[in-house]
């Protein structure tokens, strides 16, 4: 097989909805709204017709930014809305439900940001509200449509890597936290708000896990009230297994830093760098390299992707939700595949906690 033609086929591009003006109305207008929502919605031309925080001030300063129609006044207003069909959610997750409850009562979609709750309970009631109202309800778990991501994907679903072995995520870099001080209180900040995406992403490439072992600890003087520094194994059925290992305290220059994933299988290779996590907070492209026995084995393929984490990876959590609307199916980000991804994350606080394996299936109660 001509390794470029085969590769020319993959597109890791996240997928676009015909119809881009559906009505998108943000509630929150955070770090994260203005650094990413915004900047991939305008790259994809979606439709935002306005946005709503409970600081008056900051909606109306980044309604202006990204000539937005309109700063909603009230969150009241912005539901009553009849151009808004999607109500896209990026407040600090124990806010969550409250929103979601009000949106999807007056018939709205919903994207909700990670994390779904900071409860397990807290998820599942928003699945709930969602799936009663019988509104489309999607998480933005972007992660799975960053390039390397993406890429990976793709080339798993053509078999390339033959039976799936091993995934592994290491992440060794500095993170400000103090830019998020309504998470700094929280015991479980570094599994609930960072790995989430890369446990996520595994599973989205690999499926869900058994079990789940995990370890943290601090870094020596650290303010922070989590672990900082986290090890998750996982077990998935047969002889499957996964890795995400992450330190937030390499004071080290950054050229030091890294940001990688690897994924193995009886056939083929996948090692990539998630560019996002390096030269913050500008971040890089995206690198990833491949060989599969059923191409050449001795042979690395190494396209160059282009696009990141942030912000274009956002085109994708978005994208699928409103594909979902319009081919009307359920989203595959939707609240309740998401569920998951959260079954993951207490897994592994409990096995913190616990100091031992945590069956996924143990996290429904
Ligand atoms: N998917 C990702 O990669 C990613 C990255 C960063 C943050 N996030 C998530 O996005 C959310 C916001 O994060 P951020 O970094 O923008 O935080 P932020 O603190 O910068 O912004 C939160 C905003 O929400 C507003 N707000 C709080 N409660 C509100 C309410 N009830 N109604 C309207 N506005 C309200 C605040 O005034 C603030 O402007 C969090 O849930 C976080 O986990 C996701």
């Amino acid at each position: 097989m001509n390794q470029d033609t085969a590769w020319m086929a993959l597109n890791y591009r996240p997928p676009l909805p015909q119809d881009k003006m559906m009505g998108i109305a943000i509630v929150g207008a955070g770090e994260i709204v203005e650094s990413a929502h915004l900047p991939a919605y305008r790259m994809a031309g979606f439709h935002v017709v306005g946005i709503y925080d409970i600081d008056g001030d900051k909606a109306r300063r980044v309604a202006e930014q990204f000539h937005l129609p309109r700063a909603f006044g009230s969150l009241d207003e912005l539901v009553e809305s009849p151009e808004v069909e999607i109500v896209d959610i990026a407040v600090p997750s124990r806010r969550l439900l409250d929103v979601v409850e009000r949106a999807v009562r007056h018939k709205k979609h919903v994207l909700c940001q990670k994390p779904l709750g900071e409860t397990f309970a807290a998820a599942q009631r928003i699945v709930e509200v969602c799936r009663e109202a019988g509104v489309k309800a999607a998480v933005n778990q972007q992660m799975r449509w960053a390039p390397g991501i993406q890429a990976s994907h793709q080339i798993i679903d053509r078999g390339w890597l033959g039976t799936l072995t091993q995934a592994t995520i290491q992440v060794n870099v500095l993170t400000p936290w103090d830019h998020w001080p309504w998470m700094t209180s929280l015991a479980g900040m570094e599994f609930l708000y960072h790995s989430i995406h890369y446990m996520d992403s595994i599973r989205y490439l690999f499926g869900t896990p058994e079990y789940i072992f995990a370890d943290s600890a601090k870094f020596p003087g650290q303010p922070w009230l989590a672990d900082t520094r986290t090890t998750i194994m996982m077990r998935f059925a047969g002889e499957t297994r996964g890795l995400i290992q992450d330190n937030h305290n390499n004071f080290a220059p950054e050229d030091d830093w890294y940001a990688t994933f690897r994924f193995e299988g009886s056939e083929g290779i996948i090692k990539g760098t998630n560019g996002a996590l390096y030269n913050y907070p500008v971040g890089r492209g995206d690198t990833i390299s491949f060989l599969s026995k059923q191409l050449s084995a001795d042979t690395w393929i190494s396209p160059t992707l282009e696009g990141k984490w942030f912000p274009h990876a956002f085109m994708g959590s978005m994208g699928e939700l409103m594909l979902a609307v319009e081919e009307g199916r359920e989203p595959g980000n939707s609240v309740e595949d998401n569920l998951d991804t959260l079954r993951m994350v207490f897994a592994a606080l409990r096995s913190v906690e616990e100091q031992r394996p945590v069956w996924l299936g143990e996290i429904d109660q």
